[in-house]
């Protein structure tokens, strides 16, 4: 099992805790209508970043239920507990197959564009500790970026040859993901696939989004980069005009 990600700088952080809501709010939202929250339920969210959905979730459940953030990146998980209080929510430094160590039992777990950096057999390991947590039809639902639009999406051919994607897993197809799942021990395993256009308001707010989002290099580098190589690489484009990025997900739904 290798666990990677444990920091970003500080501008990164700050910049994906601004930035990050124009497009990974969709995703998690998108996921989470899936479901039916309870008011008791105890909840916790896989690579919860810097915290923005799972402060949603918390206002989800009442006084009775509890939700627990978890991420590796040190960073992030300050930024989280400084910026989201509730009585419900804690935030707690940790990869997805260290969730055991709560000592509670979930109603659900969830984990939104976080699953794509575990290789299949990680994902098994990890998918195994998560139902370990869950109680008896406790539900287990993620999401994970496709990649497959490489060559659409002019921002990713550009982020591949930076080597943003050195640390993703793209092969898992829906039928592998059932199989992960039913591996790991879950049913009713459900996978759809979804894309998601985001509009940016220009391409300086794109790389921005797009770096942010790519903790596992450094920040003011990439962006420089990143510019520098749209630029070449595009030059009928103008950077100042709206662009429009998507993104294609797979939702999965699955259940103890
Ligand atoms: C794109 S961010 C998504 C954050 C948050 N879920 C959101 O929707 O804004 C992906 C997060 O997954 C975390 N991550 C990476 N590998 C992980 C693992 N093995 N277990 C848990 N989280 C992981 C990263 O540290 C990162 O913060």
């Amino acid at each position: 099992m290798v666990n990677k990600f444990t920091s970003q700088n500080e501008s990164g952080v700050s910049e994906y805790q601004n930035i990050s809501k124009i497009a990974q709010e969709k995703y998690f939202d998108t996921l989470v209508e899936g479901i039916q929250i309870e008011e008791d339920w105890k909840i916790i969210d896989i690579g919860c970043g810097t915290g923005n959905n799972t402060f949603k979730v918390s206002k989800l459940v009442g006084k009775d239920g509890r939700v627990f953030g978890i991420d590796p990146i040190k960073e992030r998980i300050q930024k989280a507990r400084d910026v989201y209080q509730r009585p419900n929510l804690s935030f707690h430094e940790a990869f997805g197959n260290q969730v055991g160590q709560f000592e509670v039992e979930f109603d659900a777990a969830v984990s939104s564009t976080a699953m794509h950096f575990l290789s299949s057999e990680d994902k098994v390991a990890t998918f195994k500790e998560i139902h370990k947590t869950l109680k008896t039809d406790g539900l287990f639902v993620f999401n994970l970026n496709r990649l497959s639009l490489l060559t659409f999406n002019k921002m990713d051919v550009i982020a591949g040859k930076l080597g943003c994607f050195d640390n993703f897993y793209v092969a898992d197809t829906p039928a592998e993901l059932e199989d992960i799942c039913h591996k790991a021990g879950f049913r009713n395993v459900r996978v759809e696939a979804k894309d998601f256009p985001v509009k940016f308001e220009n391409t300086d707010h794109l790389v921005r989004w797009y770096t942010a989002s790519m903790h596992n290099v450094g920040y003011e580098e990439i962006v420089a980069k990143m510019k520098k190589l749209y630029e070449e690489d595009y030059p009928n484009d103008s950077l100042d005009d709206p662009v429009i990025y998507v993104d294609q997900y797979f939702m999965c739904y699955c259940q103890k």
